[in-house]
């Protein structure tokens, strides 16, 4: 493992804390109101709301905190779970966690640029590879709260990154390890490797 996956795993606090645990057969019920755009089983069928089936719980929790606490703005999820206690929030993430994600396809057209950055990043720029965090074929590292990306939408990860770079999105931790990364990227950058990352699996 590389310093920087290595501080960023402190700085996660991975070497302990508690977590409420989910139930993933509790979360499908009070998951019932997020189906309508995340899709029942979380594989959202519109190409702006993220799949959630198969994201790690840790990741997913994070985020549910994030968006509540006004940390991460979806106007779309406005108040939705204002009235969620952390329990429900676990539970949730079980369930989305459960469920099998499903995979699109690239655009053949760019996949080849986008798998020279997902893997090998850009020496040139300094930008390093996506796989050493998101592991190669996408799966994330679930206890890190490294997201899963495989099969993810395009159009929804090419806008996380370029809201990244542009500031829109800060949730990423005090390393800045996704604001920093996406900084060397270039509009065609962000497109490619969007397009490689919903077909990859
Ligand atoms: C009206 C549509 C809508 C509903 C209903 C909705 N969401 Fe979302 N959700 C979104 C959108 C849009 C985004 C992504 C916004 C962006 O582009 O950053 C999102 C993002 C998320 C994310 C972050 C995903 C990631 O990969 O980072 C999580 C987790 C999430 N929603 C959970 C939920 C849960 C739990 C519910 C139900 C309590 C819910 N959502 C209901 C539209 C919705
Ligand atoms: C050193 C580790 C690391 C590297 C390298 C890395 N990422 Fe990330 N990435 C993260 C972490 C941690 C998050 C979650 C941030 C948060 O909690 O909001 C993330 C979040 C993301 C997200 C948002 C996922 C979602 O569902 O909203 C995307 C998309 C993403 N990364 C793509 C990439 C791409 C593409 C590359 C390579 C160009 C890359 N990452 C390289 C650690 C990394």
């Amino acid at each position: 493992m590389n310093k920087l996956i290595v501080s960023l795993l402190l700085t996660l606090g991975i070497t302990g804390v508690a977590h409420a645990a989910g139930d993933a057969t509790a979360g499908q019920a009070k998951a019932a109101v997020c189906g309508a755009c995340h899709g029942p089983d979380g594989n959202s069928p519109a190409p702006n709301f993220p799949k959630l089936a198969g994201q790690g719980e840790r990741y997913l929790t994070k985020q549910m905190h994030d968006i509540k606490d006004g940390k991460r703005t979806v106007l779309e999820m406005t108040g939705l779970l204002a009235n969620l206690s952390d329990q429900d929030l676990a539970d949730i993430a079980a369930y989305f966690a459960s469920q099998k994600g499903s995979v699109g396809a690239a655009d053949p057209k760019t996949v080849a640029h986008g798998e020279e950055l997902f893997r090998g990043g850009n020496l040139e720029k300094g930008m390093p590879s996506c796989i050493g965090c998101h592991s190669p074929n996408g799966a994330g590292l679930a206890e890190a709260g490294f997201p899963h990306l495989s099969g993810q939408h395009a159009q929804y990860v090419a806008k996380q990154l370029t809201d990244f770079r542009e500031g829109n999105r800060t949730n990423d931790g005090d390393a800045k390890i996704m604001q920093t990364i996406t900084n060397k990227m270039s509009n065609k950058d962000i497109e490619a490797v969007s397009q490689y990352i919903q077909g990859l699996h």
